[in-house]
């Protein structure tokens, strides 16, 4: 049983993803992360963006027992991830790992951009959760002004708009709904509100409540 999760920034879908994994009991992976963690590395080493081959690098040698998610959770990384996803090296060498862990016996639950679209074609639930872009934003800004970062209402929702635009706009893998996933636009609703529409979706969908 394969679970793909895809959606904008701070759409809630890792909110989603964790709490089927928890439900059905399935290993759960934030793709993002993988982005994310690639992104940090060029801007530790000063590298540049147009280094392809040495951006690729960084993606095929990542250690993905190692992503330290609160240290990737921050504005300018979640920036750099989505300069370094455009590249379609750096796409490819993350694939065989997301597929491999799609693919694991017994199932798993990843959330992203093109789970239901590329990584996992033929998962069994397949869900786009979304919210408006000012819902997205308020939400980021109380995350990350919780953790001390220095940003306003504004500064967030200009990112989130300009990561949306690359992410949706880019040739390779780019953010769209599958046509075969169920939306759940969450502007209206909370958290919990949410998970239990994702939870009704994927019981519809695999018979397992
Ligand atoms: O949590 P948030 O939605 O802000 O970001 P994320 O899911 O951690 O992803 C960071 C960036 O990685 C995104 O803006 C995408 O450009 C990229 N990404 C991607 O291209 N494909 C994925 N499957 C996951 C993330
Ligand atoms: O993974 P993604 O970046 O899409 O978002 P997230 O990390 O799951 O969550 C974004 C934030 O929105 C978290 O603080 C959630 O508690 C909150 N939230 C939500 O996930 N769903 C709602 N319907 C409302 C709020």
């Amino acid at each position: 049983m394969i679970i793909a999760i895809d959606g904008p920034a701070a759409s809630g879908k890792g909110t989603v993803a964790r709490a089927l994994a928890a439900h059905f009991g399935l290993p759960h992976l934030d793709t993002g992360l993988l982005y994310r963690a690639v992104g940090a590395e060029v801007l530790a080493r000063g590298l540049d963006f147009a280094d392809v081959p040495a951006l690729a690098r960084l993606a095929a040698s990542l250690d993905v027992s190692a992503l330290d998610a609160e240290a990737l959770r921050t504005g300018p990384v979640g920036e750099a991830a989505s300069r370094v996803a455009e590249i379609p090296e750096v796409r490819q060498a993350l694939v065989d790992l997301q597929r491999d862990f799609a693919r694991q016996p017994g199932g798993a639950v990843l959330d992203g951009r093109d789970i239901g679209t590329v990584i996992a074609p033929e998962a069994t639930v397949k869900i786009f959760v979304t919210a408006s872009p000012e819902a997205r934003a308020a939400r980021r800004f109380a995350e990350l002004s919780a953790r001390g970062e220095a940003v306003t209402p504004q500064s967030v929702l200009d990112d989130i708009l300009k990561r949306d635009q690359r992410d949706s706009s880019r040739a390779a893998a780019p953010l769209r709904q599958a046509p075969d996933a169920v939306l759940i636009d969450n502007t209206h609703l909370d958290k919990h509100e949410s998970i239990a529409r994702a939870l009704a979706i994927a019981a519809a969908r695999t018979g397992r409540s």
